[in-house]
């Protein structure tokens, strides 16, 4: 079993490992010529955003050519999903990598202007990841078939949230370094998936092909990194993935 990956701070990490495939990042595969992948089971992990799929994700599989009996795609949340995994469905479908099973997990959600990272700890043991995590490696053991059903009200609100995106444009740039604090390590620029972050000698500068995933801003060892509307300065990153590991997903081969 093959499974492909994207994460900022490592929930989704956490999910594809806990399936015991081969686990492999989005970024490091996006840039090969040839995106051809067979296995007895491949599936596609990535958190959602906004009740959509990242840019890297959907460009990926628009791109990619999966042979297998069994496709499936986990999608990893916060709070709620809306209608993603519907969507994910018809993305797939149309670019010809159509799934047999979409499912989601909730764990912390790390956006950070909507969510105190401290209260979303709090809600953890509620949301019982493990619990989640073992009906899920029961259900792809199983080959289990089917995409999780969504509510009216999860379809309204993801539709609502994707046409107020549509309308303001990309509203990503809204993070910036606190010069007095940062130590120009250069660990933001390491994780960002999109190669958005430049170092100049010492200092570093984002520019402006921003996804918003967070990945900066939570594994900044200085947390150097403000959002405007932040509601805390609290970072987050999963428990069950290091720092290293993050850096080599954002990695290109
Ligand atoms: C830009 C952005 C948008 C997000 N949108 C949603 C959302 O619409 N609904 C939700 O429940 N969680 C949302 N989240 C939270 C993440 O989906 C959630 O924390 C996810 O598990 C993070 O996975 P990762 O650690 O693999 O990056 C969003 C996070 C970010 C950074
Ligand atoms: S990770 Fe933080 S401290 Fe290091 S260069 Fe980036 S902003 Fe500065
Ligand atoms: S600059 Fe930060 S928030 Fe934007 S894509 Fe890179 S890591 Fe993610």
């Amino acid at each position: 079993m093959t499974i492909f990956y994207f994460t900022a701070t490592g929930n989704s990490l956490e999910v594809a490992k806990s399936l015991g495939g081969r686990c492999v990042s989005i970024p490091s595969v996006f840039d090969s010529d040839k995106l051809c992948f067979e296995d007895d089971a491949i599936g596609v992990v990535f958190p959602c955003h906004f009740s959509d799929i990242p840019m890297p994700v959907s460009l990926f599989l628009r791109k990619v050519t999966l042979n297998t009996p069994y496709l499936f795609g986990v999608v990893t949340y916060g709070e709620m999903c809306g209608d993603v995994c519907k969507i994910l469905d018809e993305y797939g479908k149309n670019c010809g990598n159509a799934f047999n099973f979409i499912t989601s997990i909730c764990m912390v959600d790390n956006y950070v202007p909507l969510w105190d990272v401290e209260s979303q700890l709090k809600k953890l043991p509620k949301k019982d990841v493990p619990r989640q995590l073992a009906r899920l490696y029961k259900e792809v053991e199983e080959r289990k078939v089917g995409i999780q059903r969504v509510s009216l009200f999860g379809r309204l609100a993801g539709s609502f949230t994707r046409l107020v995106l549509g309308f303001m444009g990309n509203p990503y740039h809204r993070h910036r370094v606190e010069e007095s604090k940062c130590n120009g390590c250069g660990v933001c620029s390491s994780v960002c998936p999109m190669g958005n972050i430049s170092m100049y000698g010492h200092r570093p500068t984002v520019n402006s092909f921003c996804i918003g995933c967070g990945a900066c801003t939570h594994h900044c060892p200085q947390n150097a990194i403000r959002w405007r509307g932040e509601k805390s300065r609290a970072r987050y990153r999963n428990s069950s993935v290091s720092l290293l590991e993050i850096i080599h997903s954002a990695r290109k081969l």
